[in-house]
């Protein structure tokens, strides 16, 4: 990890709302393996000690690249730099995905929108294609589909409006997909990156097939590095669970450490309580009477004592 003033190279509209920014980075670029983000400051953000987490999509000798939707006023003000000017970054961050080296697994990715950036060098650096799963609203989050061809992997499209590929979301083809058996002597590893209940569903869908899976998880982030714990999600641990930070932790996870909810909390223990004395009984004889003298009496004491405060 390194923190360093690169300059940019270019930074272009890839479509719609998506944007490719290349930066020359050569202490970073070598470093960098699949999966794991650049936290970037954007120099004329008012708060711009805040920096922004993007996956870094592409590495080209000293250069990195990454590709962003523009959603709000960081991005927007990303959007406008031009080549020439310098970011402040810190990369490459967090534990990425394990490349499957294993020439029996068939890897399966899943991307969601801009979670196709994630996957890249993934593809790029798995010695065997598999098949990618792209999915999005519009047949404008469709994204990288000539880059992921041109590493000789398939892929598979679903939009939700059905503009682009089969009708629905992209666990649908995913699904279809793994229902199948694998071809004789490999057997399916998925990896996954978009927004959270996508990759909820892909962890569910690996839970049932009992499949591996590797999920790159989605959260606000604010130091990037492990100080501030903005970005934990619950995961198992021993018999119980454990709070992880996004950012150093992962961001990618197994699917099976995740938990998608924080658990509710054990009942506190109630203490046994100590028996009380018996109370004597109300018609025994001149119970009553003490009681009342002793109200009366305590009754006096208080008059008295508001009449010396008064
Ligand atoms: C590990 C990691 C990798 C990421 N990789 C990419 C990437 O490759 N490309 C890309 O375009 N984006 C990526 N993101 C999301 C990106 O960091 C946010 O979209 C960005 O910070 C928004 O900044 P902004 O100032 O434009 O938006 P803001 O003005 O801060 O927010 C605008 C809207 O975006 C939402 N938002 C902000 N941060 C996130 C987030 N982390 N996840 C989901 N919604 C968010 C806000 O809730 C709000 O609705 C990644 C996030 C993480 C944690
Ligand atoms: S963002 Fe600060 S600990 Fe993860």
């Amino acid at each position: 990890m390194l923190e360093q003033t690169v300059e940019i190279v270019a930074n272009v509209r890839a479509a719609d709302l998506y944007f490719q920014l290349v930066v020359r980075a050569p202490g970073i670029a070598p470093l960098v393996q699949p999966g794991q983000f650049a936290h970037v400051r954007i120099p004329s953000l008012k708060a711009a000690l805040l920096r922004r987490p993007f996956s870094i999509y592409q590495v080209n000798g000293d250069t990195f690249s990454l590709l962003y939707k523009t959603v709000g006023q960081g991005t927007a003000a990303l959007a406008r730099m031009l080549p020439g000017e310098v970011l402040n970054v810190i990369a490459p961050l967090g534990r990425g995905f394990t490349v499957p080296r294993d020439d029996a697994a068939l890897p399966l990715l899943i991307a969601g929108g801009y979670g196709m950036a994630a996957l890249y060098l993934l593809a790029q650096r798995s010695p065997r294609p598999g098949i990618v799963f792209v999915g999005g609203r519009r047949r404008a989050d469709i994204l990288c589909v000539a880059e992921f061809a041109a590493l000789g992997w398939e892929v598979r499209i679903a939009t939700e409006d059905g503009s682009h590929g089969e009708k629905g979301l992209v666990t649908q083809p995913l699904l279809a997909a793994i229902r199948q058996p694998a071809p004789p002597g490999r057997h399916f590893r998925l990896f996954a990156c978009g927004p959270t209940p996508m990759l909820h569903a892909v962890g569910q869908i690996a839970q049932e097939f009992n499949l591996p899976a590797e999920l790159s998880m989605d959260t606000h982030m604010c130091c990037g590095i492990g100080a501030c714990l903005t970005c934990v999600i619950p995961v198992k641990s021993g018999d119980g669970w454990a709070y992880q930070r996004v950012c150093t932790d992962g961001p990618v996870f197994n699917a099976q450490e995740l938990l998608w909810t924080i658990p509710p909390a054990p009942p506190v223990p109630v203490a046994p309580s100590n028996p009380l004395p018996p109370l004597p009984a109300l018609d025994s004889p001149g119970s009553g009477e003490k009681r009342l003298t002793a109200d009366r009496e305590r009754q006096g004491s208080r008059d008295i004592q508001g009449e010396v405060s008064s």
